[in-house]
């Protein structure tokens, strides 16, 4: 039996171990997807150690995306993003992905949403810094607004030295409602919305001409997504960005063709 699994502290809550153990079912394929809850700081020891007992392929979520990349070879789009979240141990060093931004991109394309013109993303941190790789290797132009202007500034800088095929500007989140208005694109990358009933944007910056993508998955509906269905736009949840980044690793891993409908269920099943 191959097995998979996920490094994260904590772990405990996960929905990759159901949305994955579906897949394997639907395909017939042996194996298991369990939680691993090494210390923090010991990323690279403990992806070492999973080397080292002939586990197939893991997932990095939180503390660990970054620490990882010290044991792992990290493709070209995991290096600029500076994290991984997927790792395939079928070479030696593991390679490292990160299919957080192949998750985006499938994300949008499941709703038939292109990803060409303007993009705002909001939201420089860790989920921000894949976003923009991804929008941008898709040649869009990405308005990053950041509530630190430094951050937004800074990650424009490194995606505009890459060598993809968009470009990227930093702006302040203040300005966000200014940019919006010429963009066919917003994602927000920070966690507003998770806690309380708070968007990162103004309502009325939201417009008919906008497909909007919201990384925060709980709520499922948040209140940008409801806000951002009541001005027309086109909106996509966040479930379907975690849907993909898993359905990516799995095609990674086992060189099939990942079983949307089935890991959709099972992750909306232990959504709700
Ligand atoms: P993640 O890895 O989930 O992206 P992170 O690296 O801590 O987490 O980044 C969090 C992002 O959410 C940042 O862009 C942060 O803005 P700052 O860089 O200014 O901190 C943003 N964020 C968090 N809380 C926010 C709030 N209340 N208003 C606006 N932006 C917020």
């Amino acid at each position: 039996m191959d097995v998979y699994g996920l490094l994260g502290n904590p772990v405990g809550h996960s929905l990759s171990p159901p949305m994955h153990e579906a897949g394997y079912e639907q395909l017939d394929i042996d194996a298991s997807y369990v939680t691993f809850e090494p210390p923090v700081g010991k990323g690279a020891a403990a992806v070492e150690s999973a080397a080292m007992l002939d586990v197939s392929g893991l997932n990095v979520t939180i503390p660990f995306k970054q620490d990882v990349l010290d044991a792992v070879e990290p493709d070209r789009q995991a290096a600029r993003i500076g994290a991984v979240n997927t790792i395939d141990f079928a070479t030696d060093p593991p390679t490292g992905y990160n299919t957080d931004a192949a998750g985006l991109v499938r994300a949008f394309e499941h709703h038939g949403v292109p990803l060409t013109g303007r993009a705002v993303l909001v939201g420089a941190g860790g989920a921000g810094r894949a976003a923009a790789f991804a929008l941008a290797a898709e040649g869009m132009a990405v308005d990053i607004a950041n509530r630190t202007v430094g951050k937004a500034v800074d990650l424009a800088a490194e995606v505009r030295e890459s060598a993809v095929d968009g470009t990227a500007s930093g702006q302040p989140l203040s300005d966000a409602l200014a940019l919006l208005a010429d963009a066919d694109v917003l994602v927000n990358a920070t966690s507003v919305g998770m806690e309380e009933d708070r968007s990162p944007v103004p309502a009325d910056a939201l417009h008919g001409d906008l497909a909007v993508l919201d990384a925060v998955y709980s709520p499922i509906e948040t209140r940008l997504l409801r806000e951002a269905a009541a001005a027309g736009a086109t909106t996509v949840d966040g479930a379907w960005m975690l849907l993909y980044q898993g359905v990516a690793a799995f095609e990674r891993w086992t060189g099939e063709d990942g079983p949307v409908e089935a890991m959709n269920d099972a992750l909306r099943a232990h959504l709700e």
